[in-house]
């Protein structure tokens, strides 16, 4: 199925239906989206966070549910794109939390908490021999490519379409006018040579190749092995840095994805979980490199910010590191997510709907087309009337999930959730059986 498939009427119907139902069962959300719209634009602050008619407005979360104004209550799988692994309401870092906020909420000089925090992340993921830290994984991608221009003295970037590397480095639909001006050469993932076609005639001039195991916020599109080990041996080759962006994929395994694939960068970014809940980034690598961080370096380069080591982000990444996503939890949560996603699509594939779910242990994406699905372009080309409606129908059954299909597991998740959702999954798909007859008939 494509987007040239034409759409059907009983696909519209069923949508409007949905939407009408959902407008229905949420005034309070409604009414709130109206008051918010005076002084944010569309209500929000939060672009991936919006979605048509009126997004749900939320009052509260206790473990892996959620509450929006009008009552309801939610099994949250959207997990904050990822960074809310530990649910809303873990005891070990709400203790962890409210601690730091008894030793002061800012103390204006270095603290034990940064050289703790960033001991166990150096400890955790091979990739680093030293960090920094940031505010955002946005902010530490653009440091990191900063970094790598200026050891390599070179000015071009390597990115790929269908990739996220932050708000102003998305290149999920291509090119983004929002993007930071560096000067960018375009990729295609998991076609490592159509990629060489287009970088090699402008090897000497390449900094580094930014890349993310996974295509997150692009699909959940896993990274072909022989893709990302090709780039990093051409890396080597011609004198350019790789930078790997884990920022989703750190939570996979016990060390993240790098070791699994085989990759070791010369500077890798990660964040989401890492902080415990709280806003983080994190970008470092080789020590060599890392080391022009360094004041008494005689180039050094600077890196400030306020909030670096904001004294909530320090102790709730490190609660959350060390004793509650450990790397055994980090291995059962990747395990689990691999089961559920196959279980999903064992359920699309006997109810013959043209729906298919990506992804890596924990992170999964439900496409609306069968699978495989291998390149970024080919997620762009989705039914998303489809996908819209099954949004607004788990919506109706108490299920949250990212409205372009992300679907997120949380330490808090039990198997009578994940059951929840699977059982949830088949009922829809078996009420619409009427629509994949209709679009397979279309197809064909
Ligand atoms: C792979 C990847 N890199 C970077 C980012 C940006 O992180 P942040 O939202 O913390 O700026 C994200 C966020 O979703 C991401 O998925």
């Amino acid at each position: 199925m494509s987007a040239q498939t034409p759409t059907s009427e009983y696909l519209r119907n069923a949508l409007a239906e949905a939407e009408a139902d959902y407008v229905r069962a949420n005034p309070e959300s409604e009414a709130q989206f109206r008051k918010a719209e005076h002084s944010l634009p569309a209500g929000n602050t939060r672009s991936s966070l919006f979605y048509g008619p009126f997004p749900l407005t939320m009052a509260r979360g206790e473990e892996a549910s959620l509450w929006d104004l009008d009552g309801h209550k939610y099994l949250n799988f959207l997990s904050e794109f990822t960074s809310g692994i530990f649910g809303h309401s873990h005891p070990h870092i709400v203790a962890e939390m409210r601690a730091a906020i008894g030793d002061g909420l800012n103390l204006s000089s270095h603290t034990t908490g940064e050289a703790n925090l960033a001991a166990a992340i150096c400890d955790r993921f091979e990739c680093f021999d030293k960090v920094r830290l940031t505010n955002s994984g946005t902010e530490a991608n653009i440091m990191a490519m900063v970094t790598a221009r200026v050891v390599t003295g070179r000015d071009k970037i390597v990115v790929f379409k269908g990739g996220y590397h932050g708000g102003p480095l998305t290149f999920v639909g291509g090119a983004s006018v929002g993007n930071v001006p560096f000067d960018f050469l375009y990729g295609r993932y998991n076609d490592l040579e159509a990629t060489l076609t287009t970088i090699n005639p402008h090897a000497e001039d390449i900094a580094a190749i930014v890349i993310e195991p996974v295509l997150g916020a692009g699909g959940c599109i896993p990274g072909d092995r022989a893709f990302l080990t090709g780039l990093q041996q051409w890396c080597h080759t011609k004198g350019a840095l790789l930078i790997v962006d884990e920022v989703q994929t750190a939570r996979h395994h016990a060390g993240g994805l790098q070791p699994v694939l085989g990759l070791k960068a010369d500077l890798t970014t990660m964040g989401k979980f890492i902080g415990g809940c709280m806003p983080i980034g994190v970008f470092g690598g080789r020590a060599d490199i890392m080391m022009r961080f360094d004041p008494r370096h005689p180039n050094t380069l600077a890196h400030a910010g306020t909030f670096n080591n904001n004294v909530m982000t320090m102790r709730a990444g490190l609660a959350g590191l060390t004793q509650v996503y450990t790397p055994d939890e980090a291995e059962r949560l990747t395990a689990l997510g691999d089961d559920f996603r196959n279980r999903l699509n064992t359920i699309a594939e006997v109810c013959g709907a043209p729906v298919h779910v990506t992804g890596v242990g924990s992170i999964m994406n439900i496409h609306t087309q069968s699978g495989p699905i291998t390149f970024a372009e080919q997620v762009a080309q989705e039914n998303k009337e489809l996908k819209d409606l099954l949004f607004f129908e788990f919506l109706a059954h108490g299920i949250y999930y990212a409205k372009r299909g992300l679907v997120a597991l949380n330490v808090c998740h039990t198997q009578v959730d994940l059951d929840r959702f699977a059982d949830t999954f088949k009922r829809i798909l078996t009420k619409h059986a009427p629509l994949w007859r209709e679009l397979e008939g279309q197809a064909a």
